[in-house]
């Protein structure tokens, strides 16, 4: 990774990194599939799936970045047992480019880390909050594989990030609130995004077939109510060698390499990496300008109800 040229012995401008120069330039991501792993649930395993996926892509030799979407409560450093120099929170003040911040995981995926406990990451302007998606998806582009994950609720910034990635995959558990959630969630992306995969993961179920029946209720709410036809792409058992995995800061895919969880989450990369890429899509800031005046535009029609 090229280590920053200019920013050796003197402070960065404030706004380095988030500023477009002229007018804003589309974003191409070339070969890179840009993944976004959301839920609305807290707790059903994102984070989880998110590590688990990318720990299973770079073992089939995929290079990928894993970015903790999670503004402001992030715990993806925690759980792959990161201690990061610099974070998220550096990049956006103008403390340091968007390298400098990406750790490397040995056997794993390049990091994004966020930072926890810091409000002024939630709070970011929409304008702001354009310009440094932008750079990141920019930055995103020499990696095969970008994978964000989302926090919980639908949020502003984590629905801006589920709407930017051409792929969104939704972690289900066996909870009538998980379900209901992630209909929300399905919902919400429906009024703001077109031509995405929608792909859901079940995670923490018994079998198989417990996966497969919560999936359908969910794909039978989908269409019934708005049109939307889902696609079960993974399920990921219940093992409690996932919590101890945590504990040890490490990707379950490696903490118990041939365990049933590591083997579904294996099995959820192979389904990934043979599905085609979704078509590029292409972002501008006057897109994002757009998306957000729309949903500004729903939300005022909902307080308006
Ligand atoms: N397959 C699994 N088997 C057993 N436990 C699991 C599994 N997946 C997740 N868990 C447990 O669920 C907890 C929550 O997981 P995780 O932090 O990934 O959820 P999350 O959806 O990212 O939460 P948040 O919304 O707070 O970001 C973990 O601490 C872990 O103990
Ligand atoms: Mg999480």
């Amino acid at each position: 990774m090229n280590e920053a040229e200019s920013t050796a012995g003197k402070p960065m401008d404030q706004a380095a990194g988030l500023r477009s120069d002229g007018p804003a330039k589309a974003v191409s991501f070339n070969s890179t599939r840009c993944l976004a792993i959301g839920g609305g649930k807290g707790g059903v395993g994102k984070t989880v799936v998110s590590v688990g996926l990318s720990t299973a892509l770079t073992e089939r030799g995929k290079r990928v970045l894993l970015f903790d979407g999670d503004m402001g409560l992030a715990n993806i450093d925690l759980q792959m047992g990161i201690v990061p120099e610099y974070t998220l929170q550096d990049v956006l003040f103008g403390q340091c480019p968007m390298e400098k911040a990406c750790v490397h995981v040995e056997n794993g995926p390049d990091v994004l880390v966020s930072a926890s406990g810091a409000p002024e990451l939630v709070d970011l302007s929409d304008a702001r909050r354009g310009m440094f998606i932008d750079e990141l998806f920019r930055f995103a582009s020499q990696y095969d594989f970008f994978i964000v994950d989302t926090g919980a609720g639908i949020g502003r910034s984590t629905m801006d990030f589920l709407a930017a990635c051409p792929e969104v995959y939704l972690v289900l558990t066996n909870e009538p609130t998980s379900l209901m959630d992630a209909y929300a969630v399905i919902k919400t992306l429906h009024m703001r995004s077109e031509g995405q995969h929608l792909g859901v993961v079940v995670n923490m179920v018994d079998t198989q077939h417990e996966g497969e029946a919560l999936f359908e209720k969910l794909n039978a709410i989908s269409q019934q109510f708005i049109g939307e036809t889902l696609s079960l792409d993974g399920v990921v058992v219940y093992d409690r060698r996932v919590s101890e995995a945590i504990r040890r800061q490490q990707s379950i895919v490696r903490y118990a390499q041939n365990g049933r969880v590591a083997c579904c989450l294996r099995e959820l990369a192979d389904q990934i990496m043979i599905r085609p890429k979704r078509s590029a899509q292409k972002w501008t800031l006057d897109q994002w300008v757009a998306q957000w005046q729309k949903s500004e535009f729903l939300n005022a029609e909902k307080k308006g109800q």
